[in-house]
């Protein structure tokens, strides 16, 4: 079974630095396969995390081992047009997470000062934890995830397939309107994602417009608790704060396949028939992309 980057389902550290990144005219792919292998020693090195993830035009360029349905991130516009995700393509994302913020700024600016003129940075968020893993809203995030000792197989391609040993994700920076959120009564927020703000336990009944009414797969009708849950996903999503003010969450959900992940995107933004997620009402992704991350030995061959 080939190895998935370690990195992905470990435990997330304090601090995470998040850079979008894509090839300038002209760029060296043998100096960058060069500075990702740098990369990845520089890390190892240091005790960080690291993850490299990529989109499908350069991954293409890398490898053969492409896996099933990779397609880029279209956006996504709620019918009566009200709501927007915008798509921010790249093809690269370095995601770095370590105890130490410094040493998540140091081994990223390294590896972009060195491949300075052939990969511009399009953007980047360094994030943290918030207390027990909350969502500024106050809202624990994370309580569904599968268990940690289930994550690897809801979350990595099995052996045998294309791209087995990588997975998929969705990375999003989410922009939250605080002062909206904080308006609205503690039972109205709650029914926003469908649990209760102090404990993270699942409300009893779900409204049609419940976060859990569109992300929870089931079976059946999504987040109806009688049928089996079906494409399940794993996230690692922490917040952010510019010092301009804008505050939110950065958005990271790892899956087999994309699909689930589209799927979820289409629900929350009312283009399957349903109604808006209410998640949409408070908080705007300012960026959006898919990347997949190739297995350990899929990337040393890719670089070597
Ligand atoms: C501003 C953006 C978002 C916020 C603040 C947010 C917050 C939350 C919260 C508080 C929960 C309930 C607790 C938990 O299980 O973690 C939750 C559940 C979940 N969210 Fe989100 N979320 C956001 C966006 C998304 C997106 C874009 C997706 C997928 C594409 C997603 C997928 C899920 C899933 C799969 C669950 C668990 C459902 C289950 O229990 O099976 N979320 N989210």
């Amino acid at each position: 079974m080939p190895t998935y980057q370690p990195a992905i389902l470990a435990d997330l550290q304090e601090h995470q630095w998040y850079v979008h990144m894509s090839r300038s005219e002209g760029a060296d792919l043998a100096l960058i396969k060069a500075e990702l292998q740098k990369l990845r020693a520089d890390c190892a090195a240091q005790g960080v995390n690291l993850v490299l993830w990529f989109g499908p035009s350069l991954l293409k360029d890398l490898s053969s081992d492409i896996p099933a349905d990779f397609q880029p991130y279209p956006g996504y516009t709620s019918p009566d047009g009200s709501k927007v995700a915008k798509g921010t393509q790249e093809e690269l994302l370095i995601w770095v997470h370590s105890d130490k913020k410094g040493l998540c700024w140091e081994t990223q600016y390294a590896f972009r000062s060195a491949v300075e003129g052939h990969m511009y940075v399009a953007r980047e968020t360094p994030t943290w934890i918030y207390k027990n893993s909350l969502d500024l809203s106050g809202f624990i995030d994370g309580t569904g995830n599968p268990a940690p000792e289930d994550q690897a197989s809801v979350c990595i391609i099995p052996d045998g397939q294309p791209g087995a040993g990588g997975t998929f994700c969705i990375a999003q920076r989410w922009v939250h309107d605080l002062q909206y959120f904080r308006s609205l009564s503690l039972a109205d927020q709650e029914n926003v994602f469908g649990r209760r703000k102090a404990d993270s336990a699942r409300l009893p009944t779900q409204v049609p417009r419940s976060h859990l009414s569109h992300v929870e797969l089931r079976e059946g009708t999504s987040g109806d608790e009688s049928t089996s849950k079906r494409h399940e996903m794993v996230r690692r999503s922490t917040p952010y704060a510019f010092s301009s003010g804008v505050v939110g969450l950065y958005f990271m959900g790892f899956s087999q396949t994309q699909a689930p992940l589209r799927e979820r995107m289409e629900a929350m933004y009312g283009i399957n028939g349903q109604e808006t997620d209410a998640v949409t009402d408070y908080s705007t992704p300012a960026s959006g992309a898919f990347y997949f991350a190739p297995s350990v030995e899929s990337l040393d061959a890719a670089l070597s």
